[in-house]
């Protein structure tokens, strides 16, 4: 009889395709951004991020609760300040929006999840670049550099576990590593946006943090043509001392997140951006697409390429759907 080979046996029915399925994205690979604005009583809707919120510093808390309840395992911080300067002042302010965010968050969960804070200036400077500039407009990294690790010395001191360095500045790991060692801070560990594209999948998140960005940031950031080059980014966050390293976006560069998970023995991580997320929310708000299965048909794409680790705006409600089974 032909065929004799018949790999529809092992797809007949619900019971044995659980059985063979090679990936399954847990709720513990999950880690969820969160955006908290200074100056908010309430929660603030994000219109290019539906479902996603501004939170006040009292609502983030509740939602760190939530996050720990669901059984996720991160939460990546991200600041929107009221006054924004030239070299991002807020940022490196014990006192500043995410400094007093990641205060709050780990005493309110501790231990029981991973509290991480993007580490960039973007948000905190009044050009929207994430660095400091030189007179001509460009941006200048060593002068950079000096701004990161004191931005990474007051993340630390307000008890962020992970830090997450997303500038893409030459030698941000290495810089902020040894400030970080000098202080005393052996056990704040690095996840490295190691391979960071210049996307215009991160629109929404423009929008998230009130971006006063005129311009790109293909001068520090990669271009979207290269997988080369992402891998001499990884070497080099490696070299400088990276406890993990991202690529991001994730699903327009899985090719980039099987190469680097080929190549490291660190976990890796690939942050579904903020287009990602709006452009199912958009089509599925139509009617276009099935919501919930293309979100877990990303999520299980995304652990298949090898991140073992995933960055998602649907971390919570994701988790949710992996415990229902599907
Ligand atoms: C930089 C940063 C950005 C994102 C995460 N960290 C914006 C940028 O590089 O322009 C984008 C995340 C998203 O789009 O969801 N602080």
């Amino acid at each position: 009889m032909f065929p004799v080979v018949r790999p529809r046996r092992l797809r007949r029915n619900p019971a044995i395709r659980r059985l063979v399925a090679e990936t399954r994205p847990a709720p513990a690979e999950l880690v969820l951004p969160m955006f908290v604005r200074e100056g908010l009583t309430e929660p603030r809707p994000i219109a290019s991020l539906p479902g996603v919120v501004q939170h006040s510093r009292d609502s983030l808390r509740k939602a760190a609760v939530e996050a720990v309840q669901a059984g996720i395992g991160g939460l990546m911080l991200f600041g929107v300040p009221l006054t924004r300067d030239e070299v991002g002042s807020a940022g490196t302010d014990p006192d500043g929006i995410l400094n007093v965010a990641i205060r709050d968050v780990v005493s309110e969960v501790g231990d029981a999840t991973v509290v991480m804070s993007d580490l960039c200036l973007d948000e905190f400077t009044s050009h929207g670049h994430c660095g400091v500039l030189r007179p001509d407009g460009s941006v200048d990294n060593d002068a950079t550099l000096a701004r990161y690790a004191d931005m990474a010395l007051a993340q630390a001191e307000a008890g962020a576990h992970v830090l997450g360095p997303s500038g893409m500045m030459d030698g941000q790991i290495g810089v902020i590593r040894e400030a970080l060692d000098q202080a005393g801070h052996t056990d704040t560990a690095l996840l490295a946006y190691a391979a960071k594209y210049a996307s215009a999948f991160y629109g929404p998140f423009r929008e998230a943090v009130e971006s006063t960005l005129q311009g790109d940031r293909k001068t520090y950031q990669q271009d979207p043509a290269n997988l080369r080059e992402a891998m001499r980014e990884v070497a080099l966050d490696l070299a400088e001392g990276a406890d993990m390293v991202m690529v991001k976006p994730a699903l327009p560069y899985l090719d980039v997140v099987a190469s680097v998970a080929a190549n490291v023995d660190v976990p890796v991580a690939a942050y579904q951006v903020s287009g990602e997320y709006a452009m199912v929310e958009a089509a599925a708000a139509n009617g276009w697409i099935d919501r919930e299965r293309v979100i877990l048909e990303q999520l299980t794409s995304i652990r298949r390429a090898g991140a073992q680790i995933i960055l998602t705006y649907w971390a919570i409600e994701a988790a949710r759907l992996l415990r229902q089974g599907y």
